[in-house]
């Protein structure tokens, strides 16, 4: 899977979303979350992300180890609802990500 870390926090920029095939990067209240089941391995969105927020999973950068989890835990309650457009924002994000501080860009 590819997995978004800290750069897309507060930001959201959004271009991911038209790249995915296969509609599987949902929306959080502080950042974007791509589903690690739903996704194709395709890398479409990476190259897009401004902020160079997307990494496959292998190549995600150590102080940002914990945003593999962090998407993974986004879909806790969600499970696997097989694309996101339907699904729209929600306040799904795992608490680590919701307390954090305001990210300036
Ligand atoms: Fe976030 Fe980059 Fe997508 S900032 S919403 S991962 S284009
Ligand atoms: Fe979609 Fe990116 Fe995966 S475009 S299929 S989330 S690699």
């Amino acid at each position: 899977t590819y997995v978004i870390a800290e750069p897309c926090v507060d930001l959201k920029d959004k271009a991911c979303i038209e790249e995915c095939p296969v509609d599987c990067i949902y929306e959080g209240g502080r950042m974007l979350y791509i589903h690690p089941d739903e996704c194709v391995d395709c890398g479409a969105c990476e190259p897009v992300c401004p902020v160079e927020a997307i990494y496959y999973e292998d190549d995600v950068p150590e102080q940002w180890g914990a945003y593999t989890k962090a998407n993974a835990d986004f879909f806790e309650e969600l499970g696997s609802p097989g694309g996101a457009s339907k699904v729209g924002l929600t306040e799904a994000d795992p608490e680590p990500i919701k307390s954090m501080a305001p990210v300036e860009h």
